[in-house]
């Protein structure tokens, strides 16, 4: 984390302060629907405290529920319609200039349910985290849970990821696994994954913001926690 160290000379009783203050990092959400992630990432950088701001909620989608809670929590709120651009670029663009508006550290996929362009990833690239439902690399794309009981796998989960030009790919930072069970349907098993992703996209964005997560080759590497 940047720290900014800051001398005052005189304190009142005569001997020197020395100042420890932290730089509030930005981030930006972006959702497309409900915002469940979106509402646990929010809950959590409060409740604990994180040198973090929500600087805002983006969303492609003016009816995306989850913007109703942000703007409740006076987090400002932007649509930028992605039906209103010709092409995905111009969307991207347009995107990319709301985005920035607001100085982001990182960039918080969140149901954001939008291919990027190659050009827009790369902008952001070591500072845009997405959360998967699936423990990739299996069942990249839609329709995980129907994937994963269709293939008869015992777990499934969730997986959060820095977000590279390969949809659903990049470096894995984080994985929640749950068993499947005998009656699971679609919906029960998404249910008790989505219990997970709340846990989990948190304690993964909390790692990014106390500058523990680096990339080596393809692979993310976590530091140990640094005492103050
Ligand atoms: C979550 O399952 C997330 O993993 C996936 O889309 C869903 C979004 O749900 N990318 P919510 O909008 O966060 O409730």
């Amino acid at each position: 984390m940047l720290q900014r160290s800051i001398f005052l000379p005189v304190s009142w009783s005569g001997l020197p302060l020395r100042v420890q203050c932290r730089l509030m990092k930005n981030i930006v959400i972006l959702i497309s629907g409900r915002g469940s992630n979106m509402e646990a990432v929010i809950h959590a950088a409060r409740k604990e405290q994180w040198p973090a701001r929500i600087a805002a909620v983006i969303s492609n989608k003016a009816d995306a529920g989850g913007l109703e809670f942000a703007s409740k929590l006076g987090i400002a709120t932007v649509v930028v319609p992605s039906k209103a651009y010709a092409s995905r670029a111009e969307f991207d663009a347009a995107l990319q200039q709301e985005i920035d508006r607001f100085a982001p550290d990182l960039v918080v996929l969140a149901g954001f349910m939008r291919i990027l362009t190659p050009g827009f990833v790369a902008h952001y690239e070591g500072r845009m985290l997405n959360i998967h439902p699936s423990l990739l690399p299996l069942f990249p794309g839609l329709h995980t849970h129907r994937q994963a009981l269709a293939a008869g796998e015992r777990q499934h989960g969730a997986t959060v990821h820095f977000v590279t030009a390969q949809l659903d790919h990049g470096p894995v930072v984080a994985q929640a696994a749950v068993d499947v069970l005998p009656d699971d349907t679609e919906d029960t098993l998404a249910a008790r994954v989505l219990v997970q992703e709340h846990q989990l996209y948190p304690r993964a964005i909390r790692l990014f913001i106390e500058d523990r997560l680096s990339i080596d080759h393809g692979d993310v590497r976590i530091a140990a926690p640094t005492r103050h």
